[in-house]
């Protein structure tokens, strides 16, 4: 009993530990993904662990600042600020005993050599006082988006909105599944997807090892939905990788290309359509330089973009992402979009999206496209679920994380589907 205990806590601490990490690889740049990858000694539930610890105090890092600040002296170092936060998050978010997420803290600041030991005192009576300020802490807003991705949602949807957005993203995200023919675990969702609480451990889950299932964001789900596949159709997947897309298509029955610029994240979608027994053919290379033997029936071009419509997954993305790449990353998708329509057939379809919350990604986009492309028109989306509200102007699908707030909202995504003219 006393070494099951010893074991639980140095458990803890291992989790603690790793997640400070995590967020320090964080403020030098580095994604979760691949500060996760260097912390190799923990063992996979430790490492889920600390990756929770550490989002949840991504989430909430200003809203937890905005609370310390009057309780701090001064500016605490980096390495004490990080512990105040992550132990302010378990006391406020994740409703630790106040006791050990105290203790612990203390711990680890001694452990920390001697300024650590220095701070520890002030560690000690500041994760007091959080403790007992659930009240001061109801009052403060959730973080905001920075300001290069807050000021166009403004424009394009008012603050109202982006505030809700801003809620979504403290919200984080559930997992969601898509079934490769009938059903998966979850709640089925009215577009189709599964929905279980996040947190679920995914290789626990019925179907996994089968692969009757594949970890997809609901409205991730729609894009290969909109294009509406059928069996044998010619089908190119222009920027396939990891290939939660590419298992849809191949689902379908058609006949599927999936290209991928990167033959690492290629290999991804190798093993993720061997565990679902289903079949692509894989092309490593640039979207740009590919041309099939025979004109297309229908494309996906699930473009590379600012990913900013993930951040309920992704907390870490507005901290090291400052805007600069929107600009090439627009211009790459023009290009993919001028010669994907240059694959179809006459009246293929080729259906566009990004998970970008930004118009410049999505509605500017589209204008543009129907501006240099007159032999170009839109298709109204169609799928099962859709809510009218969820259409643009031109009858795209504009989908935004704070959709569905009452079933835990959904990825930003932009998804238009194109038919070029007979
Ligand atoms: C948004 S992700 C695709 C996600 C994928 N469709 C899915 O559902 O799992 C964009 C992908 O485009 C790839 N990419 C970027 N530029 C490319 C290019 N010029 N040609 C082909 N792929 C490209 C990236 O390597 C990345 O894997």
């Amino acid at each position: 009993m006393h070494l099951d205990k010893t074991r639980k806590n140095q458990r803890g601490d291992a989790a603690r530990l790793g997640a400070l990490k995590l967020l320090a690889a964080v403020e030098d740049g580095a994604t979760l993904d691949e500060a996760a990858d260097l912390l190799e000694e923990m063992s996979p539930a430790e490492l889920a662990r600390a990756r929770r610890l550490a989002r949840a105090a991504l989430r909430h890092g200003s809203r937890v600042d905005a609370l310390l600040a009057p309780m701090l002296a001064r500016r605490p170092r980096p390495e004490i600020r990080r512990v105040l936060r992550l132990a302010s998050t378990e006391l406020l978010v994740l409703g630790e005993a106040p006791h050990g997420v105290v203790n612990e803290a203390v711990k680890i600041c001694r452990g920390l050599g001697g300024k650590g030991q220095a701070a520890s005192g002030m560690v000690n009576a500041v994760l007091r006082k959080v403790a007992s300020s659930a009240e001061a802490w109801a009052g403060l807003q959730p973080q905001p988006m920075p300001d290069w991705l807050r000021a166009p949602v403004v424009a394009r949807w008012g603050d109202d909105v982006a505030r809700a957005i801003e809620a979504a993203h403290e919200a984080g995200a559930p997992l969601d599944l898509t079934a490769k023919s009938g059903t998966a675990p979850g709640e089925k969702l009215p577009t189709g997807s599964f929905r279980l609480p996040s947190g679920t451990q995914i290789s626990a889950l019925e179907g996994y090892a089968d692969g009757n299932w594949w970890v997809q964001d609901a409205a991730a789900a729609m894009a290969v939905r909109i294009l509406d596949p059928k069996p044998g159709e010619r089908i190119a997947d222009l920027c396939a990788a990891p290939g939660g897309k590419t298992l849809q298509l191949a689902a379908a029955g058609a006949d599927v290309t999936a290209l991928d610029i990167s033959e690492s994240r290629l290999g991804r979608v190798a093993e993720n359509l061997e565990r679902c027994g289903l079949s692509a053919r894989l092309i490593a290379g640039d979207a740009l330089d590919w041309r099939p033997d025979a004109p297309l029936d229908g494309i996906l071009l699930d473009a590379p973009c600012s990913a900013t419509g993930t951040i309920r997954r992704h907390p870490e993305l507005p901290l090291i992402r400052d805007g600069s790449a929107v600009a090439g990353l627009a211009a790459l998708q023009s290009k993919l979009i001028d010669h994907a329509l240059d694959l179809l057939s006459p009246g293929g379809r080729l259906v566009f999206a990004t998970c970008s919350l930004l118009p410049q990604e999505g509605e500017d986009q589209l204008e543009a496209v129907l501006a240099r492309h007159p032999e170009v028109t839109v298709e109204p989306v169609r799928a099962e679920g859709i809510e009218p509200g969820w259409l643009s102007e031109r009858g795209a699908l504009r989908l935004r994380p704070d959709l569905w707030p009452e079933r835990g909202g959904m990825d930003g995504f932009f998804i238009a589907c194109l038919r070029k003219s007979d």
